[in-house]
């Protein structure tokens, strides 16, 4: 059966893994070796020229050769990197494409330590930036300039769940021959394929969904040869690379991805449908939830709408305080993307740094309370809910 009339979930399990062996191991191994023999000088020569994943592990490693593969297969790109986490993936992708001189527009709803690095670091560098909101399309064509070089997206968003037309802003980044990037680590590959909607480069946090078990620290970035090869070339000099104990749990991770996501979208919806009715329950953000503001642009370029649901109670952060200390399984963390259900307070966790004005103009209420959910049953989630919106 060809590979790509199969489905992703099935994909997940077998993508990376290299083609018909004999008496090889099922399971990936770990290539712990920091460095690798030649049988001459010339063979060495060679192997550093082919940037073979055999040569020296900061170029390269045959554990993590496989994971690249398969995040490559499941976002439908030539090619993937692998990094030591999402901000060491995200940073040198940016600094592979932008210099002295240089334009780029950034979303303003991205990841804190994103938001940073365009709005502290960048400037250092010489590089100009401009921001515009996700929702507004017309905002990102206005942004450019002669010199814009890069457009950043994320979508969904953080903690809000808002969208970016990923299509349309793809379309018009290409026609002015601008690199595109999207974080799409709330979206995971199965429920958005922003490469096949027109996005050069798609980067995760593989801390997250990829990983899946809440027990790794990872990056990605799949898009064109070209595109991947060039940010891999900055990767060798930034040294950001993932350590292959951490790639063999991500490959690990990828194989059950399908059913994992499968379930995140089920208790997604049926959670954020619960909330939407509780009468303690101010609003509600999920993207597949019916009364969304962008549900319709949700149904049209995600599978499903994830595990990540916000809500907002009564009572500012000490309402949000008393509900959330009052879970019983959901528990307090920071993250997402794992096998079991966390909950956070972005005003005083992922969103503290930015001023009270900003957040509110983000939609970030004090009584705004973010559930990344697991795959825990959906009726025990209700229940630790309701037990909680009660107490
Ligand atoms: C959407 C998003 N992007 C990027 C990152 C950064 O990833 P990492 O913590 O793996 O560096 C995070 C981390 O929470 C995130 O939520």
């Amino acid at each position: 059966m060809k590979r790509d009339a199969m489905s992703l979930s099935t994909r997940a399990i077998h993508s990376g893994a290299p083609g018909p062996r004999r008496n090889q191991p099922v399971a990936t191994p770990i290539y712990l070796s920091a460095t690798f023999e030649s049988k001459d000088v010339d063979e060495q020569i060679a192997t550093e020229e082919a940037k073979a994943d055999t040569f020296y592990m900061r170029y390269g490693n045959p554990t993590l050769t496989v994971a690249e593969r398969a995040v490559a297969e499941l976002e439908g790109a030539e090619s993937a990197a692998v990094f030591g986490s999402g901000m060491a993936a995200i940073t040198t992708s940016l600094l592979a494409h932008l210099g002295q001189g240089d334009h780029a527009i950034f979303q303003r709803e991205v990841y804190g330590g994103v938001h940073r690095f365009a709005y502290e670091l960048l400037p250092r560098y010489g590089v100009d930036v401009s921001w515009f909101e996700a929702t507004d399309t017309a905002g990102f064509e206005n942004a450019i300039r002669d010199t814009t070089k890069l457009v950043y997206l994320e979508s969904p968003t953080n903690p809000t769940l808002k969208l970016v037309d990923i299509e349309r802003v793809a379309s018009i980044a290409k026609a002015r021959g601008i690199v595109s990037l999207i974080d799409s680590t709330f979206a995971t590959p199965l429920n958005t394929r922003p490469h096949e909607l027109g996005i050069d480069g798609v980067l995760h946090s593989a801390t997250k969904y990829l990983g899946g078990h809440s027990d790794l620290l990872g990056g990605v970035v799949a898009g064109s040869s070209e595109l991947v090869d060039r940010v891999k070339s900055y990767m060798r000099v930034l040294g950001g690379i993932l350590d292959p104990h951490a790639a063999y749990l991500l490959v690990r991770g990828i194989k059950s991805l399908g059913l994992r996501v499968e379930r995140h979208n089920a208790n997604g919806l049926a959670v954020s449908r619960f909330l939407a009715q509780h009468d303690r329950v101010r609003a509600v953000f999920y993207p597949m939830l019916e009364s969304f503001s962008q549900v319709e642009l949700a149904r049209r370029q995600m599978r499903g709408g994830g595990g990540v649901v916000s809500f907002e109670v009564d009572g500012g952060l000490e309402g949000a305080k008393r509900v959330s200390n009052a879970l019983t399984l959901i528990r307090i963390a920071p993250s997402l993307g794992g096998v079991e259900s966390l909950s956070s307070i972005p005003c005083v966790t992922s969103h503290a740094m930015l001023p009270r004005d900003e957040r509110e103009k983000a939609g970030i209420g004090d009584g705004l309370i973010r559930l990344a959910l697991g795959i825990e049953d959906t009726e025990d989630l209700i229940a630790d809910l309701d037990g909680a919106l009660s107490a």
